[in-house]
């Protein structure tokens, strides 16, 4: 199975927010840019693997800026690595000024995706090979995030999470 790079998965989406989708603060309300951000990583995750895919888990996200009605908004996803059949995606989220163009970051997020066939068991998935700095940082960080989320749902003793405790030492 031949490696993969970053970009090759790069998705990007862009789109409006309309009234229906905002909160009473006329803000985009969260969970409708979570299932924007869900639906980025799940087709980030399709380019690299080529299968069927499933979100495993969402492991951080942060709402740093609130988004107005009537935001130009960018959801862009890339796988940041790839273990046996799970793929760690990064998804970065911008608003645009409508007059200048300039784009302000409003959010982040950490997706976990596993590749299965049809009876849902996981496959494995090709691995990645990262290119630029921020790849290469993503990547190098995202086994002790994966160790953190496995810990965080009791599918991992603490005590194996050898990279997530060598941060504390
Ligand atoms: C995700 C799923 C396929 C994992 O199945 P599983 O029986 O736990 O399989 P495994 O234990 O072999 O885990 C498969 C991979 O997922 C990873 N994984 C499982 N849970 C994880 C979690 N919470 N965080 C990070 N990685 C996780 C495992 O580490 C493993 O990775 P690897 O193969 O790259 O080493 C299964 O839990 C599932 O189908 N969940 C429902 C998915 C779904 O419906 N999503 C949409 C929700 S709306």
């Amino acid at each position: 199975m031949d490696s993969k790079t970053p970009k090759e998965s790069l998705t990007i989406l862009t789109d409006m927010v309309l009234p229906g989708e905002t909160n009473a603060l006329d803000n985009l309300f969260g969970g409708e840019l979570l299932a924007r951000m869900d639906r980025a990583s799940s087709i980030a995750a399709g380019r690299h693997s080529r299968q069927i895919v499933v979100t495993a888990s969402v492991n951080h996200v942060v709402f740093t800026k609130s988004v107005p009605v009537g935001s130009v908004l960018t959801v862009q996803a890339k796988v940041s690595r790839a273990f046996v059949s799970s793929m760690e995606i990064f998804v970065d989220v911008w608003i645009e000024d409508r007059k200048s163009g300039q784009k302000t970051k409003v959010n982040e997020g950490i997706y976990t995706f596993v590749a299965v066939n049809r009876a849902g068991t996981p496959i494995k998935v090709p691995s990645l090979i990262p290119e630029t700095d921020l790849e290469k940082e993503r990547f190098n960080g995202a086994l002790r995030r994966k160790q953190l989320s496995l810990v965080l749902s009791n599918k991992m003793n603490p005590s194996n999470a050898t990279e997530l405790k060598a941060l504390f030492k």
